[in-house]
């Protein structure tokens, strides 16, 4: 059976993942590179795991996580869907079995902000690690005036929280409003954030955003 250690090792996909991140960077944007998907593995398999599903289904969750953004190595339109076909044939040549491959490759083709929607447990948790991953440390130009840039570098620190009793999901930052306003943060990220609150529903839970200790998504509604 594959494991994201079998991925990880795998020098294929390394150079795939180097070469994504390096298109990415001439065009300038933020590292996609090996800390990014290590990041995105770590938490779509932290959050399959808190919410209790069973073990394979978890280890596909790391392993798709890991190889989600490989098809920036062509382009960033439509990255999911190339990353899902580039993906899809490396793990046939391999030999896995093909109901594993299309549960990778569906949530690799959804996880994109333009077309991408929760559609399994695997994807909503891919997309729920990807879009919560921003920090100062993916800025590339640390003196960039660049909204995105800004925003990344105002973002000191970032966690998910799973609680699995209380069924909420919690995205908590720590923002330095001196280098970007939280304004900015939302005028990029509000649609993301919307992704992650609907792919939060998708696994049964509520989605809360927590800015400085400050909820700005997620009150329970208190009207009834
Ligand atoms: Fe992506
Ligand atoms: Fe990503």
């Amino acid at each position: 059976m594959l494991t994201l250690k079998d991925v990880k090792e795998n020098k294929d996909f390394k150079h795939m993942i180097k070469q994504a991140n390096s298109y990415l960077s001439e065009k300038g944007y933020t590292e996609h590179g090996f800390r990014h998907v290590n990041y995105v593995s770590k938490y779509t398999e932290f959050i399959l795991r808190e919410l209790d599903y069973d073990d394979r289904l978890v280890e596909l969750g790391a392993i798709t996580g890991y190889l989600h953004d490989i098809g920036n190595m062509f382009n960033r339109k439509h990255h999911g869907i190339s990353g899902a076909n580039i993906v899809y044939t490396e793990l046939r040549n391999i030999g896995v079995p093909l109901e594993e491959i299309t549960a990778v490759t569906t949530a690799i083709a959804n996880h994109d902000v333009d077309i991408g929607k929760a559609v399994s447990p695997i994807t909503a948790a891919l997309i729920l690690a990807d879009k919560s991953d921003a920090h100062r440390t993916r800025v590339n130009k640390k003196d960039s005036t660049f909204i995105h840039d800004r925003v990344n570098l105002a973002i000191q620190n970032s966690e998910i929280e799973v609680d699995s009793e209380d069924k909420t999901i919690t995205l908590k930052i720590d923002y330095d409003s001196s280098i970007s306003q939280v304004m900015d943060y939302f005028e990029i990220y509000l649609y993301r954030m919307e992704m992650c609150k609907e792919a939060a529903s998708y696994l049964g839970c509520r989605f809360r955003l927590l800015i400085n200790d400050l909820e700005l998504l997620g009150h329970v509604n208190y009207q009834e």
